[in-house]
């Protein structure tokens, strides 16, 4: 025993002498200090350290039973404990009582903000900014690392095609490019220049993998991906936060091909591991681990908790298989004590990295750092920048003295403003429509109407119609409250619910113009409706300071800039549905389309025109992944290649002329898409390889230049080669995904 301490005592030591910057720190020397504690620990210790324990946030005592479980050494890791003193008091136990005296980690979900809340994630993608990306999450981790969390489960990078599924709000959308380099941005804000800085945070890819692909949107459901699909689309996300460091990584609920990835060891050990070269931890999803049995995978606790740990899951979130069974599993020689070498090791590189062993506590000096003028600002910026303006048939922006009618029942939803994972913002910092309306002096009223999304009643629509009449102009603040999208939230329908489309539809018979401003957790369908209004902005939930980004935009002092990290569908039967598709055999197309009611009674069946559609809504969605207006109009001119032809060593210089046609000076999103149009497998009709954000006054041109190389033009075909292959490519340089200026070049082999 006293040998023990001696030990750890000098390791410590040692490491504290020489973490003044661990990344300076050899990885050697890490080794040899995990190598030492691990070497002092009993079986028990090293099953303490997987262990993720579940706490209630709202709980107003620390138990006795936990004290004890820390003192003991039985938890490596706490989620949910949110009261600072209780955070230190476990730290202290740990760090002066527990056998080895490794510090914990505490955890939270702190998705899009922790005080300071930011546009949703799906929000923040549209914004296509890395800048604004990095920003808000390096602010949620000064916010929450200064109540002691050094663990958040975020960023979700599960690409998602079906607007049903709830979480596509915490997604980054459909695109595995875009998801890869604002994956990148939320990391790097996260986790800072140094995960050793005390407000840094370590983050967590999630959810590892394939849950975006549910069947029929319905969450925790099956997925089906063959190795290519996931190798194309689901894991270059991962691969790239993979590329700078994330430090864990989260299991997902669902199955993939039959195997729920908790219990992966393709995925865990062959792909993460062995592949990817990962060397943080792997965290399982909440009681992911048990939940393999209801899957039908593990007949019992023990079984889920032996296929877990031979699938490589190196920490067990809330339920307790490893607590409890996994000693005798090692005693039974079902699974090695060196394999959970492995996993202790792992999860004492993550603390060691977090410099805990040096610094277990909170840092004082950071404390309570909440809702501080900055961090307002960049909330403010990330929402103007996620705002995307679907239609403005000349109606927006708005000028000061137009007479607003301001109603909707989320013009003044504080709480449901906030989207989706927030737990720590408070609806009393949060600055809805109506108090930012206020704040500018505009000449409007208010009138509520509906008092919440699902309100069905109609009981006050007579008189908004009659107080309507005086008004120029209708602001119609529309969605979904927070509730009905997120976790477990998925919808078979996403019109707008309760009586919103009624209460719409009423107030265009007036005649009075519309703006429909829409704040979800999702796009909503609106062919309904849209006819009946004239501008369309989605302002998906913006956070704390989503009023007073309204307002400036709905008044012109800024522009909307977002654009849709989605393709924006026309109606839920149409999903799932991605930009990125294939073609078929028979690509849909506007010469062969009939509609079903030009179809003549009594018609024949024939297979004349039969292409892959819809019979009534045809086969295009309602705006196009990209899409997204400003309040200026660009010009795009002079698409030109620098060769026809490219070896696999020689890039491409793509050129194109943008020009601000319009009457103010604006922002645009220029975009690249590829098509490799012949390929050992069927490949997409587009996929976006790159984009610029260029800023022009009125009447100014800019040139914009791409790279495309054979590296950019690869892809897992088949025999999970990933090469790119030669042959005919396309190109084009546009706004969006279904449109812009065309190119094609060839790519040789030599
Ligand atoms: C379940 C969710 O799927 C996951 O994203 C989250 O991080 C955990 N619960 C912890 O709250």
């Amino acid at each position: 025993m006293i040998k023990k301490y001696y030990i750890i005592i000098i390791g410590i030591t040692l490491i504290s002498c020489s973490q003044t910057n661990v990344s300076t720190t050899s990885n050697n020397s890490q080794e040899q200090f995990i190598d030492s504690i691990l070497s002092t620990m009993s079986i028990d210790d090293k099953i303490g350290q997987t262990n993720l324990r579940g706490t209630s946030s709202r709980a107003k005592t620390l138990s006795e039973e936990l004290k004890e479980d820390v003192r003991q050494g039985k938890v490596g890791a706490l989620l949910n404990v949110m009261k600072v003193e209780f955070v230190d008091e476990l730290q202290k136990i740990a760090v002066e009582e527990s056998p080895n005296k490794i510090p914990l980690i505490f955890a939270r979900d702190v998705v899009h903000g922790f005080k300071t809340i930011f546009p949703i994630p799906i929000g923040l993608a549209s914004s296509w900014d890395t800048e604004i990306a990095e920003s808000s999450s390096r602010v949620a981790a000064i916010e929450a690392s200064s109540v002691g969390i050094r663990w958040t489960f975020a960023p979700m990078l599960d690409i998602a095609r079906d607007s049903r599924w709830g979480r596509i709000a915490e997604s980054p959308g459909e695109d595995p490019y875009l998801a890869s380099v604002l994956g990148k941005a939320y990391i790097k804000g996260f986790q800072g220049d140094s995960l050793n800085n005390p407000t840094s945070i370590a983050a967590c890819a999630k959810h590892y993998i394939g849950y975006g692909a549910v069947i029929g949107g319905r969450d925790y459901n099956t997925t089906i991906i063959p190795e290519p699909l996931l190798r194309n689309v689901y894991l270059p996300p991962f691969k790239a936060a993979l590329d700078i460091d994330v430090a864990t990584v989260m299991t997902s609920f669902n199955e993939i091909n039959g195997i729920p990835a908790t219990g992966n060891e393709f995925l865990l050990k062959d792909v993460l591991r062995d592949e990817l070269k990962f060397n943080g931890f792997v965290v399982s999803d909440w009681d992911s681990v048990i939940e393999m049995i209801a899957h039908g995978y593990a007949k019992d606790e023990k079984h889920a908790g032996e296929l877990a740990a031979n699938a490589g899951m190196d920490m067990e979130m809330t339920s307790k298989t490893y607590e409890n069974h996994l000693k005798k599993l090692i005693q039974e020689g079902k699974v090695s004590e060196q394999q959970l070498n492995e996993f202790v090791k792992n999860i004492l590189r993550v603390k060691l990295k977090l410099g805990l062993f040096k610094t277990p506590y909170r840092d004082k000096k950071n404390e309570a750092n909440f809702y501080k003028k900055e961090h307002l600002s960049i909330a403010k910026e990330a929402a103007i920048k996620s705002s995307v303006l679907l239609k403005n048939k000349d109606l927006l922006p708005l000028s000061k003295n137009t007479k607003v009618a301001l109603i909707g029942p989320l013009a003044n939803a504080p709480l449901d403003q906030m989207g989706t994972w927030t737990f720590d913002g408070e609806k009393e910092h949060t600055v809805t429509p109506l108090e930012a309306f206020k704040k500018a002096n505009v000449d409007f009223k208010y009138i509520p109407s509906l008092t919440h999304s699902r309100d069905q009643s109609t009981s006050e629509f007579k008189k908004t119609i009659n107080s309507v009449k005086n008004s120029d102009v209708i602001v119609f603040i529309a969605g979904e409250e927070a509730i009905l999208s997120g976790e477990a939230h998925s919808r078979a329908s996403i019109d707008l619910p309760g009586a919103q489309e009624s209460l719409i539809k009423e107030l265009a018979k007036t005649g009075k113009p519309i703006v429909l401003v829409i704040m979800a957790g999702r796009p909503i369908t609106i062919s309904n409706i849209i006819n009946d209004v004239d501008a369309i902005l989605m302002s998906w939930h913006p956070g704390t300071m989503g009023g007073s980004a309204l307002q400036e935009i709905i008044y012109g002092l800024r522009e909307p800039e977002g654009r849709l990290p989605l393709s924006w569908p026309k109606a839920a039967g149409q999903l799932p549905y991605f930009y990125n598709h294939k073609n078929t055999g028979r690509p849909a197309n506007k010469e062969d389309y009939v509609s079903m009611y030009d179809i003549p009674v009594g018609a024949w069946q024939s297979s004349l025109g039969n292409d892959s559609h819809y019979l009534d809504i045809g086969y295009k969605p309602q705006f196009p992944f990209g899409y997204g207006l400003g309040y200026t109009d660009f010009k795009y001119s002079n698409l030109q290649i620098s060769k026809d032809t490219i070896n696999f060593k020689e890039n491409l210089m793509v050129n194109i002329s943008i020009t601000n046609t319009g009457k103010r000076p604006g922002k645009e999103i220029v975009q690249l898409y590829t098509q490799d149009v012949v390929g050992s497998i069927t490949r997409p009709i587009r996929e976006l390889k790159g984009f610029e954000h260029i800023y022009l006054n009125n009447g100014e041109t800019k040139e914009v230049t791409f790279k495309i190389s054979a590296e950019k033009l690869k892809f897992t075909n088949h025999k999970n080669v990933n090469t790119a292959e030669e042959g005919d490519f396309n190109l084009w340089v546009g706004p969006n995904s279904s449109s812009g200026l065309k190119s094609s070049f060839y790519l040789k082999k030599k």
